[in-house]
């Protein structure tokens, strides 16, 4: 099996049409497609009455013309026939409204009837298809909690919660503390009795919010383990993957991922817009990123985008390049294989504007010639440098229960975990330094520095890893409203604010200022700048003042410190700081951590990220702009370049790969 693949849905057009697609897709290289994830009605058209022999005969056509086919379960896509029996499978939002057919992720994941039904078609599958030489693998499902906006507030869902909350807090007084139950008169005297935290007349329990929240993410593991062990019982050296949405919050992609062999994402960098401003180049970078961290390996795109993009909105039509480009900076991220969404457009249902490589014609135009060209250029690297690693010192800490507590409880209507997290990211990203994302626990002994922001909710494990990190000599920044929260979600009492960070940092917070449509000065000696979101005012004990406001009732108090701490640093950013400051502020970092800034002077939009193999390293510029941009000789000298144009020029959005042996 190569490394391209493609999206494809035989069963919306006439059946001879698959002899075309077939020479079309050898023709550009595709190796692989993704069959059968939303054709459920198609397999058992009748409850109980399996018709698998369409799917066999595709899978034999890609079989004689070599290639391989991976094939998803299609449960995320339930068809008419059980709807109607069993209506109570359908989810119900917050509002108690139960949602109907017409669409998709129309499923209850708690729904015992529905467990039951999915266990039957996944079995029929599985041994239909568990020892077929041409199935590569299995996606299950598509897009776990995709369309669960709002969750499920169903009353098997609530069944479902109440054990969860037994077993994890065994009695009901210790959910009753957990909780802080005595606020409000919330005490419940039974587990029987707990309501999900759905629309109420005023006000919700963030506690309760936040294992609700967990608890959806884990129905949703155990929903999907249910059908990779069946998967899993009758198959033969096929994998088992999911496709992921990157920063998605509604499933906690490390546990999901447990199961999985490997993770993929599915990467539209144009969405529904196309408007492209440098920072989303840094967000898709950092998406990527993200999805190298749930395993802590590299994964797949398993939808790439391969055309403008629509439902009843359009996006802007990628721009000659650009679908080139994407793939490349997907590669370059550490995907090992490429899979395009879509093959063909649909010229019927929800997704008619979604664009496939084939216009509605079929008749292959602009973007078939650009995937071809993009395969054709990646095709053989992509093998060379499979599983290697990335060479970034730096790393960004994500953490699901802060991504949730924050969204339940933001502060600052603006402040958005995601957001700040992206911050920092760009930050990096515009001095040209790579960072790795990676989980609260994760080993951080390759990193020189450990920028972890809003640890809101911080457990003494995770303290504790921090701290043995610092003390052994790695540099860690903090931000405002970390050591907040217990794990219950719950303000800490028995010290001042950062909490358990309080010894690490050095410092105290006694005052703080959430900063509601309003900024903050800040001077940092050689720079000054302004501040957002929320202002801590700091009382440095051992630590340093590395910045001051200027203005406020708190002018002249710090807003950024420093402390030496074991063998390594501890800065702690009082506020969230405009772009300049922060750029500059984590440049001293990285002279500090004595991390090389090498390609700073690059133009911005240019992205530079390297893969780091035994003897030799890979170095991608991917040039953003629709403009020609040069790498000037002395980024260049000594490396070779691999692929793109030897003089240093990058077209507009165009690539060049360069190699260095070490
Ligand atoms: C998602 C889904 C696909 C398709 C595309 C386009 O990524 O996984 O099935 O719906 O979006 O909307
Ligand atoms: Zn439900």
């Amino acid at each position: 099996m190569g490394n391209f693949g493609v999206c494809y849905y035989p069963e919306h057009w006439d059946e001879e049409r698959i002899e075309t697609d077939i020479s079309l897709m050898k023709d550009i290289g595709i190796s692989y497609v993704r069959l059968a994830e939303f054709s459920w009605h198609k397999m058992e058209p009748i409850e109980g009455q399996y018709d698998f022999k369409w799917l066999n005969d595709v899978v034999d056509k890609f079989a004689d013309a070599g290639i391989s086919c991976i094939i998803g379960t299609p449960t995320a896509a339930p068809p008419a026939w059980l709807m109607n029996k069993h209506p109570e499978i359908f989810p119900v939002n917050d509002m108690g409204v139960r949602v109907t057919f017409n669409g998709r992720h129309h499923d209850c994941q708690s729904n015992k009837t529905y467990r039951e039904y999915v266990k039957k078609i996944v079995t029929e599958m599985a041994k239909e298809f568990g020892h077929n030489e041409n199935v590569a693998g299995w996606q299950i499902d598509n897009e776990f909690g995709n369309g669960h906006g709002d969750l499920c507030y169903c009353d098997s869902c609530r069944q479902a919660f109440i054990e969860w909350l037994e077993e994890k807090y065994k009695t009901v007084d210790n959910l009753n503390k957990a909780w802080g139950c005595a606020f409000w008169s919330q005490e419940y005297n039974d587990f029987s009795e707990v309501f999900l935290p759905a629309h109420t007349a005023a006000g919700k329990n963030p506690s309760t919010e936040l294992d609700f929240k967990r608890f959806c993410s884990d129905l949703i593991v155990d929903f999907s383990k249910a059908q990779i062990d069946i998967i899993r019982q009758y198959s033969e050296n096929q994998f088992i993957t999911h496709n992921c949405m990157g920063f998605a919050d509604k499933v906690n992609y490390y546990d999901l991922a447990a199961d999985l062999d490997f993770v993929c994402h599915d990467q539209y960098p144009g969405g529904f817009y196309l408007q492209m401003p440098h920072e989303d180049n840094a967000f898709l970078a950092q998406t990527l990123e993200l999805m190298r961290s749930f395993k802590n390996k590299n994964f797949w795109i398993m939808e790439q985008q391969a055309g403008p993009t629509g439902w009843n909105i359009m996006g802007r039509t990628p721009a000659p390049g650009q679908l080139s480009l994407w793939t490349a900076q997907a590669i370059a991220h550490g995907a090992d294989k490429i899979t395009y969404f879509r093959w063909r457009t649909a010229t019927f249902g929800t997704e008619q504007y979604w664009h496939g490589i084939l216009p509605h014609s079929g008749k292959p135009g602009r973007r078939y010639d650009e995937i071809k060209y993009t395969i054709n250029r990646y095709d053989e690297l992509l093998d060379e440098i499979k599983d290697l690693e990335s060479d970034a010192k730096v790393a960004i800490v994500y953490s699901y229960d802060n991504y949730h507590a924050l969204n339940i409880q933001p502060h600052n209507p603006d402040l958005s975990y995601v957001g700040v997290l992206a911050d920092y990211y760009r930050a990096l990203y515009d001095l040209k330094i790579e960072a790795d994302m990676v989980s609260e626990m994760a080993d951080f002994s390759k990193y020189k520095l450990v920028i972890a922001p809003l640890q809101y909710i911080l457990k003494p494990e995770v303290k504790e890893h921090f701290d043995e990190y610092v003390k052994n000599g790695g540099h860690m920044c903090f931000t405002y409203r970390s050591g907040v929260k217990d794990e219950n979600n719950i303000c800490v009492s028995d010290c001042e604010l950062p909490g358990l960070l309080s010894e690490m940092t050095g410092i105290e917070i006694n005052d703080y200022d959430c900063l509601r449509e309003t900024e903050v000065t800040i001077d940092l000696g050689q720079y000054s700048g302004k501040g957002k979101l929320f202002a801590d005012i700091i009382t440095t004990k051992e630590a340093e003042r590395v910045g001051v406001y200027t203005n406020n009732y708190y002018s002249g108090e710090t807003a950024i410190s420093v402390n030496d701490y074991g063998k390594g640093l501890v800065y702690y950013i009082g506020c969230e700081l405009d772009d300049n400051l922060l750029n500059k502020l984590i440049y001293s970092m990285l002279l500090q951590a004595k991390i090389e800034v090498k390609y700073k002077e690059l133009d911005r939009g240019i992205e530079v990220v390297t893969r780091k193999g035994k003897d030799k390293t890979y170095i991608f510029f991917l040039n953003h702009n629709n403009y020609v941009a040069k790498l000037n000789k002395e980024l260049i000298e000594g490396i070779e370049v691999m692929i793109g144009e030897k003089n240093g020029l990058l077209e507009p959005f165009g690539t060049a790969v360069y190699v260095k042996e070490k």
